[in-house]
């Protein structure tokens, strides 16, 4: 490791759901300014052209069971390339201060009493269902809506979700997919058996898809799930916005009058 003469300083930048474009200026800019990038597996690539092209970069991504590098090299690597290279650009998914372990990272580097700097992100939670038409509020159908993991550091599902599913909140479930069940099962017991729910994977790139049921009939989707592929869960009645209940209503107009 070599000594502090190069002003080290470690920002953590949101890297946005996914399409390059869903960025925010101070991101480039960090992007730009940076002298060493550590990027995670939820980052399009495509957002490393914005980097110096001298700029080296580094994947510390790490997906379900298949980690590049653990929690704790990621944190001692970054305190090293800060002193190494100056400028440390951390890139990750979304937003780092949302179920992003950014909140560790920064205790880690600043015990080394490295500067350390923010960059919000645009979260996938409002992101992806946004782009589906999906809004997370409106007026009188809902007052709140909460992000919970699907999947708690023991694997279990959240007590969150049971909470959730008892009030008006529309829940925006992530890292819920192989709890799916589980999770369906536990809202089945609060909310109405036609309370819709939309599967969004792979939100805001070429590749998005999206499967929407009610919750009665969840065991239908099972099927669908992509275990390779991010995906967020939402639930409640604003999932009825989606253009696929328009055209629900349209087809039983026109059979009718037929
Ligand atoms: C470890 S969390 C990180 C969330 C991230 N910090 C954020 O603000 O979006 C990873 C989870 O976010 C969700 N996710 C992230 N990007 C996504 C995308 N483009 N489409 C669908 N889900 C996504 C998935 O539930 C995934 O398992």
């Amino acid at each position: 490791m070599k000594t502090k003469k190069n002003n080290p300083k470690v920002t953590l930048v949101g890297a946005g759901p996914g399409d390059k474009d869903l960025i925010t200026l101070k991101a480039v800019k960090a992007i730009e300014q940076a002298d060493f990038i550590l990027y995670d597996a939820l980052v399009n690539p495509e957002i490393l052209a914005y980097a110096k092209k001298s700029t080296p970069t580094l994947y510390v991504g790490k997906r379900f069971n298949n980690h590049a590098f653990s929690q704790d090299e990621i944190n001692q690597l970054l305190v090293n390339k800060a002193f190494e290279y100056g400028h440390v650009v951390r890139l990750k998914g979304g937003d780092s201060f949302v179920f992003g372990r950014g909140s560790e990272e920064i205790d880690f580097i600043e015990s080394y009493a490295i500067e350390t700097a923010i960059v919000p992100g645009i979260s996938s939670a409002l992101a992806v269902p946004a782009l589906q038409g999906i809004p997370l509020t409106k007026r009188n159908v809902n007052e709140s809506f909460w992000v919970i993991t699907g999947t708690t550091s023991n694997g279990e599902i959240s007590k969150d979700i049971t909470l959730g599913a008892q009030s008006s909140a529309t829940l925006v479930i992530l890292m819920g997919l192989r709890n799916f069940s589980l999770i369906a099962e536990e809202i089945k017991k609060f909310r109405h058996k036609y309370t819709p729910f939309a599967i969004i994977q792979n939100g805001s790139l070429p590749n998005e898809t999206i499967t929407i049921e009610t919750i009665n009939n969840y065991k239908n989707t099972i099927d669908k799930i992509d275990y390779k592929s991010p995906g967020i869960i939402v639930i409640g009645d604003v999932v009825t916005e989606h253009s696929a209940f328009l055209d629900e209503e349209i087809q039983r107009v026109l059979s009718a009058s037929f």
